[in-house]
């Protein structure tokens, strides 16, 4: 299996008995989640790589050969859901020589990230693939009028054209708009696929097949973990399971989760499963904190807290079995201290590490799960999305919220409009004003 759950990690600090009577609630819950009874039926993302159709997926491995061929750089101009799943794809796969330069931007509003943005439009050749399902993201729909504006200077009006691609909602916002009215290529994402489930939709698997990732692999991998195998009872399935688990946790006071990865490979994951659990669960005062780390390099900074600190936290290891590569110390005496490790590998040191890590934290008093990931296999990616996204949605309904909205991001974003000063938001804005002059 592309990706596992070492369900027996978590037994110190889970009795058999809650395992037992969480099980109950999780096998009422399950059917509610596959058969799209949940809440505002937003789990299009539950069997979308089966549906998918070929003329969307052609679509996006024909529009990404062509920028391959016309493009040294490639922006991705998008925040949250719209770009943290395509930065964590790349991360955790690569891309290949053949592929241009993939960069994120519109994920802030920080100038510095944009002026560098600019100078590569004015002076290399770019598509711009600007991604916002809503269309009223402040975020990218300020870093793309920019670009924009740079790039038909640059090359003039109609060949700017060509050189955007808008992945947006089928037929609302102003971005469908501006993309029907320009002629620019573009993709949808499904009505029912929520942002920070749309990885595998165009928003996600444009920018991977642009780095040369076989993304039918990928939905192959996903396909795989879509459903528990026939016959299987729902709570012994790994993502319900995983769920299940860090629920009894929670209910124990473990309200932080630290998600860690071992390899830089998963950094982009961690930054992905941050707003996947955070947005989908931290709602009407609930919720696990999620965190993440990489060690072992963090262990030299937050390994104190862990080891030592306030016993609110709980840790889940994302171990690689094969990152890929490998380095092997040669079988050469030198005066380090280290003759010991000589002909040892990385990837063995590397893991040497994690059980290390494993059980000291574990005698330490915080619970440590694991989840195995085989290889770097485009497989193995769409896996681990499908996995984490089933177990948030599981666990949102465990917690009794509504994994699917985001209404604390729409508050920030409608004080935003407010305090830009957006039509219609004059009397938020005035009361916001009064707030921060108290
Ligand atoms: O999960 C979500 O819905 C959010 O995180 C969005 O992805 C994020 O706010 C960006 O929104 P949009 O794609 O509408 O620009």
């Amino acid at each position: 299996r592309p990706i596992r759950l070492d369900a027996a990690s978590y037994r110190p600090f889970v009795a058999p008995e809650e395992v037992e009577r969480a099980a109950d609630v999780v096998r009422s819950l399950h059917p509610t989640l596959v058969e799209r009874r949940s809440e505002s039926a937003m789990v299009g993302w539950l069997d979308y790589p089966s549906r998918i159709g070929e003329e969307t997926l052609g679509g996006v491995e024909a529009i990404a050969e062509r920028v391959r061929r016309d493009a040294d750089v490639f922006f991705v101009v998008g925040v949250g859901g719209s770009s943290l799943g395509a930065r964590a794809a790349l991360e955790f796969l690569g891309r290949d020589a053949a592929a241009p330069e993939i960069r994120f931007v519109g994920e802030d509003l920080s100038p510095t990230s944009l002026v560098e943005a600019l100078e590569a439009v004015r002076t290399r050749r770019v598509v711009l693939n600007v991604v916002s399902k809503s269309g009223t993201t402040t975020e990218p729909a300020v870093a793309f009028r920019l670009l924009r504006e740079t790039l038909e200077t640059a090359v003039g009006p109609a060949e700017a054209r060509r050189r955007i691609i808008a992945t947006t909602d089928p037929s609302g916002g102003a971005l469908r708009a501006m993309a029907e009215a320009e002629g620019w290529t573009s993709f949808d994402i499904p009505r029912d696929v929520g942002g920070r489930f749309s990885v595998l939709t165009p928003v996600g698997l444009l920018p991977m097949a642009v780095a040369g990732i076989d993304v039918r692999r990928v939905l192959a991998g996903a396909r795989a973990l879509m459903a528990a195998p026939e016959g299987t009872d729902p709570a012994a399935d790994d993502p319900n399971r995983y769920a299940m688990l860090r629920h009894i946790l929670y209910l124990k006071g473990y309200a932080i989760e630290l998600f860690v990865g071992f390899t830089p490979r998963l950094s982009g994951v961690g930054a992905w499963l941050r707003q996947l659990f955070a947005e989908s669960e931290g709602k009407n005062g609930r919720g696990i904190f999620p965190v993440t780390g990489k060690y072992t390099t963090d262990l030299h900074s937050i390994g104190q807290y862990v080891q030592d600190g306030r016993r609110l936290l709980f840790e889940t290891f994302l171990w690689l079995e094969d990152e890929g590569v490998d380095v092997t110390v040669p079988d050469r005496a030198a005066a380090d201290g280290f003759d010991y490790l000589r002909g040892r590998s990385l990837q063995w040191m590397n893991e040497q590490a994690m059980w290390g890590t494993y059980v000291a934290h574990r005698n330490g008093g915080v619970p440590v799960g694991r989840i195995v990931l085989r290889d770097r296999s485009p497989e193995a990616f769409g896996a681990l999305v499908m996995f984490f996204e089933r177990a948030v949605a599981l666990s949102g309904m465990l917690l009794g919220v509504n994994p699917f909205d985001q209404p604390g991001v729409e508050a920030y974003k409608a004080n935003l409009f407010a305090l830009l000063g957006r039509p219609g938001y004059e009397a938020r804005g005035e009361a916001l004003q009064a707030e921060i002059a108290a």
